[in-house]
């Protein structure tokens, strides 16, 4: 599409817009004058669904009038709540309903996965990921190497992009996964990296990770409900994400993990269990001996934090109601090639303002990068001032993020020319 830097057209690609509705079934947040803020930080924390908070008060409700009966009884019995959300989170990440299990918080997740798919042994005992993942995914490796005795300087090794360049090239990950051969136990890295935007080629790793006996995962944190996936299909081991980035599903909402199914009648893999992962159908017998259930669901431990999952089921709906991936992928791309446009159109110095994330839409999803060598946080407070929520990762990078399900390509416009008044006094 050839775009251009007007407000008609902007309004033009509104007007035509297939998923121009559903902005209205989100609560977006004042800005300092009174007016709906210019949210672009659904890769942070995605807008409230006007649904949700009856979704929640509904089980409130049930509390309320069964109580402990609520387990087994009313329409939404909470013993199978989780049941409830497979087959959208499946259609997700592109896996099958018995690969995938909502539970938890996202590091906690990448704890339980790491257990199972992270089993060094004296010489194949090595973990690839990329340098700079987010910390917790960082602590998360740090400390599970620690556990088996390792040393991490040693066991974790990391991915740097070439010198000069922000983002990782596929040739490069390919080389060291070859090159690490033998010694490599486990890949685990970002779907999406979350400071630079970067899309990995996930298929193309696993394939590589699987060639020299790995395992490999994904954190697809800034990937689920963002860019389409196709976890089965690319032979992915196992992945977990959060539901509150491109999921709507709320701070600190639940999180999803997916177990490919080769994996799913082994009930002798490692892991570390808990009651609510026992075979259902024998669980209240409360007997001795761990019995897991067929699949990802025989990862879980506890029973299932209701109150967020009501939430995320609210959520979900929105995105299968919006067509799922593939409308909403439709969307983003021209929604974050329209931003692409109206910043590269600024005339600005790779000094002043660079875009990180990589220009070629495949390699990303809504969000872009943009470094600012000298005084980026006067830049961001300006936009937080003025009603345009991005955010801020040290040491120099304002995220901002148009996300298909809200963002409106006149919300795009506008910041293009809050950049462009910024970029007038530069
Ligand atoms: C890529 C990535 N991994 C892990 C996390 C940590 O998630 P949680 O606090 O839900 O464990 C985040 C949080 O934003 C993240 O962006």
């Amino acid at each position: 599409m050839t775009f251009e830097p007007t407000l008609d057209f902007a309004r033009q690609l509104d007007a035509q817009d297939p998923l121009r509705d559903f902005r209205q079934h989100f609560l977006i947040p004042p800005a300092p004058d009174g007016q709906e803020c210019l949210y672009f930080c659904g890769n942070s924390l995605g807008l409230q669904p006007r649904t949700a908070r009856a979704a929640a008060e509904r089980q409130f409700e049930n509390w309320q009038n069964l109580a402990v009966e609520g387990h087994f009884k009313g329409e939404t019995p909470w013993m199978y709540f989780h049941q409830r959300l497979q087959d959208a989170t499946a259609r997700i990440v592109g896996a099958k309903p018995v690969e995938v299990v909502v539970m938890n918080n996202l590091t906690t997740n990448l704890h339980l996965l790491l257990v199972s798919f992270y089993q060094p042994t004296a010489t194949r005992y090595k973990v690839l990921m990329e340098a700079g993942a987010f910390p917790s995914d960082q602590y998360a490796l740090e400390t599970q190497v620690r556990m088996r005795g390792l040393n991490p300087d040693d066991a974790i090794v990391e991915l740097t992009p070439r010198p000069g360049e922000y983002t990782l090239r596929t040739e490069d990950i390919m080389a060291r996964i070859e090159e690490l051969g033998d010694s490599l136990c486990t890949v685990i890295m970002g779907g999406i990296n979350y400071y630079t935007g970067q899309v990995y080629d996930m298929a193309a790793i696993t394939r590589a990770g699987h060639a020299v006996g790995a395992t490999v995962g994904f954190d697809l944190a800034h990937a689920a409900g963002n860019i389409p996936l196709h976890l089965h299909d690319w032979d992915v081991d196992f992945a977990c994400w959060c539901s509150y980035k491109y999921l709507n599903s709320g701070p600190g909402g639940v999180s999803g993990v997916f177990v490919h199914e080769r994996f799913a009648d082994q009930p002798e893999l490692l892991r570390l269990a808990g009651w609510w992962g026992y075979d259902d159908k024998e669980r209240f017998k409360m007997k001795k001996g761990f019995r897991p259930m067929r699949g990802a669901a025989g990862w879980q431990l506890s029973n299932g934090a209701v109150l967020t999952m009501a939430v995320h089921e609210a959520a979900l709906a929105e995105h299968e109601a919006a067509g799922g991936m593939p409308a909403l992928r439709q969307k983003s791309e021209l929604l974050t090639g329209y931003l692409e446009f109206l910043i590269n159109r600024l005339g600005l110095t790779k000094q002043q303002l660079e875009i990180i994330t990589p220009a070629d839409p495949a390699q990303r999803g809504c969000q872009l990068s943009l470094l600012i060598h000298h005084n980026g946080r006067d830049l961001f407070e300006h936009l937080m001032a003025v009603g345009v929520i991005g955010d801020w990762r040290e040491p120099n990078v304002i995220r901002l993020a148009p996300v298909p399900l809200y963002n409106t390509f006149e919300d795009v416009y506008r910041v293009g020319e809050v950049l462009a008044e910024w970029a007038a006094r530069q």
